[in-house]
């Protein structure tokens, strides 16, 4: 398949590209699961197989939703979808770009040529492409921001070559420094804000970052490579797509589809099982890496993959200071990182790892959390759970020990998504980000879609029937579950789940596709994927999906950003993006009179202009959003 081809994919797609293809396979449930809306919407009538029980606790609403808002605590007036190259949100809001790709960090690095994408000497200088995940530091008055960059746009960033092909090694410096995290301090000047150039705390983390691997898996045999014998450190991070943040004040990035970045020199190269279950293949994504570094070249350095899929921990404030692979947090297709502390005082982290069919997880540390005190290393040591859910509305939290798994600690930590299996995970739609609502005991995780589902099994080889949390077969539009501890506490084995809302397209369906009833021609939206509580406790939801507008996705537009009241079920669409474009990421500042956001590739397929209009070339770009009249922001 050619570079032009393979850039038409999504990410899924090249990983079913490259998997080990199972037998489509018919579940018995497929004809029956798909309940009508009215069976939804019916509380308590469970419509279709057995598999599928929607009773009147499955699918939350609430009377104050069905009253109609009266005392809505979303303060502004829907946006209406629509396909424009721009940002639009409520009357009375504005926005900024605050720093786009390839904006310089440092005064002695030259602004972005956009005929050419730049080097990579100035991309090492400048902020990274495809702005992901991001969170906020304040430190004696200053603002931090850290920001994921996850991948990049071949046919912008290697403008200066045919068809976005990278050709030398200069491309592959430039192709590497794009991807990482950009560390930046921000500040308002006359009421706009703006990057501080050569701020002491400016920082590009790349894929050629020195730093320390640290938990179950360090120093193990399948870590060892050429360059690191022993098998405790490792150069860079890359796909780096969802974050967290910690009260003890570092930032956490999360390590996504590391995979596509891998290729085989050596066409009779061996694949092991393992290898094939997380997506390595012979063949790259079209990034060529391996071109100019042997260690992304699995017949070369065959460990190497196994070194990356961790959580990383950065501490923003100390510039000099080594990021810290956590391997104690599992190796999987990371989204995002949701860190809360336990009433007990255990720090516990909820995890997604997005692949279709793959599944949730819960980190619970060994050590608990100390207020002023040491909690450096609490991300190192503690126990891995996974997410079994049970149609009843009942879930558990699976642990993977050596005695659940028969794997040992490290190997449970490199191998994660095979322990997981052997203890029968609930397979899910692509577990994206996790939100834990500061106002009670309760977490929030979107499913942003799964073709798949109820069609074939996920590339372990575990069946995806329509049931529990995951109910619609061949799901386009995803949906939003969340769960409450049992007890009101994180660490519990045992929670109580629901879904806070089903996406869908009330306007062309009638059937379980029209979504949930806090479903709307008004609010509708495909794919939910960033989510992230405000401090007030209101849900602000993300999309990354179908930007068509044609079909069963007619009359959404381009991807959106809405706000939900988790008491109501009321969810309001907030804003619309630009052309082709994902809305990911969210920080506050401390007063919370301004949102920052992700605009993340837009014109992804050629068809945008933004921000800069004109011919411009697109960039991926953090925004920020405020009230005109400086109020609080939701
Ligand atoms: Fe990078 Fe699952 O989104
Ligand atoms: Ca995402
Ligand atoms: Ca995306
Ligand atoms: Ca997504």
């Amino acid at each position: 398949m050619s570079i032009k081809q393979r850039d038409e994919l999504s990410f899924d797609e090249l990983d079913e590209l490259v998997r080990p293809a199972p037998e489509v396979v018919e579940f018995e449930q497929v004809a029956n699961s798909m309940v009508s809306r009215r069976g939804f919407l019916g509380g308590g009538a469970a419509v279709g197989a057995s598999a599928f029980v929607m009773g009147s606790t499955t699918l939350a609403t609430s009377s104050a939703l069905a009253a109609g808002h009266k005392h809505s605590r979303l303060a502004f007036e829907m946006v209406k979808a629509n396909a424009l190259d721009t940002i639009t949100v409520p009357k009375g809001y504005k926005w900024d770009v605050l720093v786009s790709w390839g904006d310089p960090l440092f005064s002695n690095a030259p602004a972005l040529d956009t005929s050419t994408g730049g080097t990579g000497a100035s991309q090492e200088l400048a902020f990274g492409d495809h702005n992901d995940g991001m969170a906020l530091f304040s430190h004696n008055g200053r603002q931090i921001l850290c920001v994921n960059n996850e991948y990049t746009n071949r046919k912008t960033l290697h403008i200066n070559r045919t068809d976005g092909v990278p050709t030398t090694a200069d491309d592959i410096r430039k192709s590497k420094a794009a991807h990482g995290v950009s560390i930046v301090e921000v500040a308002q000047r006359n009421g706009k804000w703006g990057i501080v150039q050569d701020s002491s705390y400016n920082r590009r983390i790349t894929v050629d970052t020195d730093m320390d691997i640290t938990g179950p898996a360090r120093g193990h045999d399948l870590l060892k490579t050429k360059a690191d014998p022993k098998g405790v450190t490792s150069k860079g991070t890359w796909n780096n797509c969802g974050n967290g943040q910690t009260p003890w004040g570092t930032y956490l990035t999360c390590e996504e589809n590391f995979n596509g970045y891998f290729s085989s020199s050596d066409e009779g190269f061996e694949l092991t099982s393992e290898m094939k279950r997380y997506g390595i293949s012979h063949k790259d994504w079209g990034y060529k890496w391996a071109m100019a570094d042997s260690r992304f070249d699995v017949s070369q350095e065959p460990n190497e993959p196994n070194r990356a899929g961790y959580i990383v921990e950065i501490d923003p404030l100390n510039p000099t200071a080594r990021p810290k692979k956590r391997t104690a947090l599992g190796r999987f297709k990371h989204e995002n990182a949701e860190l809360t502390i336990a009433a007990n005082g255990h720090v516990v982290v909820y995890l997604g790892d997005d692949e279709r069919g793959e599944f949730l997880y819960r980190f619970v540390s060994k050590h608990k959390y100390l207020a002023g005190g040491n909690n450096l290393d609490l991300l190192e040591e503690g126990t891995l759970y996974v997410a079994k859910f049970h149609d009843d509305n009942r879930g558990e939290w699976l642990p993977l020990t050596p005695k659940t798994t028969g794997m040992t600690e490290a190997e449970i930590s490199i191998h994660t998504r095979v322990a997981a299996s052997k203890v029968g995970a609930t397979t899910m739609d692509r577990p994206e980000w996790v939100a834990s609502n500061p106002n009670k005991v309760e977490v929030y995780c979107s499913l942003t879609n799964n073709k798949n589902r109820g069609v074939k099994p996920n590339a372990g080889g575990d069946e995806t029937p329509a049931s529990g949390p995951n109910p619609r077969v061949k799901n386009n539009f995803g949906q939003i579950v969340r769960w409450t501890p049992m007890n009101e506490d994180h660490t519990s084995t045992e929670f109580k789940w629901n879904l806070f809302v089903l996406a869908g397209n009330p306007a062309v369906y009638d059937d379980a596709n029209a979504g949930s009833s806090n479903i709307t021609q008004d609010n509708m939206f495909n794919s939910p994927d960033g989510i992230k509580f405000d401090s007030k406790g209101l849900l602000w939801i993300q999309t990354d999906g179908n930007y068509s507008n044609q079909k069963g996705f007619e009359g959404q537009g381009n991807n959106q950003m809405l706000v939900a009241d988790p008491e109501t079920g009321e969810i309001r669409r907030f804003l619309v993006g630009p052309k082709e474009c994902e809305i990911t990421g969210a920080a506050w500042n401390p007063e919370r009179t301004t949102m920052f956001i992700s605009v993340q590739h837009p014109g992804e397929k050629g068809n945008s202009h933004w921000p800069e209009g004109g011919q411009s070339v697109p960039r991926s770009s953090v925004i920020a959003i405020s009230r005109e009249d400086g109020a609080v922001i939701g």
